[in-house]
């Protein structure tokens, strides 16, 4: 048999990759081969300061022993278990730690591998319970523009990017978005939650007039939205959707897969603005980004809702062959216990100052027009180049990877969320660095 690897060992042709511009990489290939801690080592053997944790998930940092270790015992161990009518302990032990950091009141924890399948996931959840609860025509979902809820058919439908959903038909129907919160005009260069756009919120009253109540099962927000660049709830804007939503008996999910596991110095998001949802999705930060793994946790009343019926039958049909895998559930437990050993929600809460004053020292710099964080998250929007949209920032991502510096982008907007470790001097390098690029003529 021939083994087409080892005849053909540098081609890039078959892996088409996701969310990237093959072609021009392919030309240029950036290969990571390692990592340790803050950094990566890439495959002409530079380190990498690694500014956005992987893809917003590598929250405690590259390679740790205890994940590694948890997995590698793991897969001696007990490598998987059928996840239908059968389990094993540790996704039991997982959901009840995830419970005990969640807020108050989400109690029950379905698993998924992705952000996208926890997004799918909550979106049945909520049109189920209404259907349990005798409200079957509560079918609506409402998203909001500029949401990005991963890539699966529900998530791109309730999403807000066009981009991500021009191409795929009708998607799902019965969708309508609320505007998104993004205000330049009135809050650039905001430090933490803008001052102006709370009152967006009450576009979801609009909506609800629009519909009725009786038709709208769920809204579904991430409390900061991050892939379109960061957007930060304006001041009031989370508490007033969470009102509305209580008022007309609709559920509000935050999507908290980037928000979650410490990004904003709390668990998650919903503890930091102290506001509660019903539904919350996340993955990435689960397992520090190194096994697919994503979790939604769900209120006792939903959870208890379809607990009726005859007991040897199934509550909800819903589930993945690799919900709560072994491998997956150690690699979660040994990340939970690495943030708490390690108190690294607390220290992303202390960092937060520092990393927002290194940020805003940007603001002179050429094509700056807004600088904004929350937590230990950051985003720098460029003005574009005329005729050219994404080429600027496009541009400074591939000077800082030549200069040792990994940053993302969407847009002409720079993202960054570093991993939780980040020491001050790493922020300092990841400022210094990106001074430099900006101050070129890019
Ligand atoms: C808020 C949010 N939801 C869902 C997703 C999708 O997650 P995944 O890529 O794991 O499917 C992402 C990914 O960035 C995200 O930021």
């Amino acid at each position: 048999m021939s083994n087409r690897l080892n005849t053909t060992p540098n081609d890039l042709r078959a892996f088409w990759m996701p969310f990237t511009a093959n072609r021009q990489f392919k030309k240029e290939p950036r290969l990571f081969v390692g990592a340790k801690d803050m950094h990566y080592t890439t495959h002409d053997g530079r380190q990498v300061l690694d500014a956005t944790a992987g893809l917003w998930c590598v929250n405690a940092g590259h390679c740790r022993p205890k994940i590694t270790e948890a997995i590698r015992e793991q897969a001696g161990e007990l490598d998987y278990a059928p996840a239908f009518q059968l389990g094993h302990p540790k996704a039991f032990e997982l959901a009840n730690r995830l419970v005990d950091i969640a807020p108050e009141g989400l109690n029950h924890v379905l698993y998924t591998n992705s952000g996208s399948e926890s997004v799918d996931t909550a979106l049945k959840v909520a049109l189920a319970y209404h259907r349990v609860k005798g409200n079957g025509s509560r079918f609506r979902l409402i998203g909001r523009e500029r949401g990005y809820h991963g890539v699966n058919f529900g998530g791109i439908s309730v999403g807000g990017i066009v981009a991500n959903r021009k191409m795929f038909g009708t998607l799902l129907t019965g969708v309508d978005h609320m505007p998104h919160t993004h205000q330049p005009g009135k809050n650039a260069f905001t430090r933490g939650e803008p001052e102006h756009g709370g009152d967006l919120a009450t576009e979801l009253e609009r909506i609800v007039t629009l519909h009725d109540a009786s038709t709208i099962a769920a809204v579904i927000v991430e409390p900061v939205a991050g892939s379109t660049g960061v957007l930060i709830p304006p001041k009031g804007y989370l508490q007033k959707l969470r009102d509305i939503c209580t008022k007309h008996g609709i559920l509000l999910i935050f999507d908290e897969v980037i928000t979650g596991f410490g990004r904003m110095g709390t668990p998650f998001a919903a503890q930091y603005y102290g506001v509660t949802p019903d539904i919350m999705t996340t993955a990435k930060g689960l397992t520090n980004g190194v096994i697919p793994m994503g979790a939604v946790l769900v209120s006792s009343e939903i959870h208890d809702a379809f607990m009726s019926g005859p007991e040897h039958m199934i509550e909800f049909f819903h589930g993945y062959t690799y919900s709560g895998n072994p491998i997956a559930a150690a690699a979660g437990l040994a990340t939970l216990e690495t943030y708490k050993e390690e108190g690294l929600f607390d220290r992303a809460r202390d960092m937060a100052p520092y990393w927002e004053d290194g940020l805003h020292s940007l603001k002179d710099l050429p094509n700056v027009i807004d600088i904004r964080n929350i937590g230990m998250i950051g985003a720098i929007e460029l003005d574009p180049i005329a005729g050219e949209p994404t080429k600027r920032a496009f541009s400074a991502f591939l000077k800082a990877y030549e200069n040792g510096l990994l940053i993302r982008t969407t847009g002409d907007i720079i993202a960054m969320s570093p991993p939780l470790i980040a020491e001050k001097h790493h922020i300092d390098e990841i400022f210094g660095k990106l001074r430099e690029i900006l101050k070129s003529n890019i």
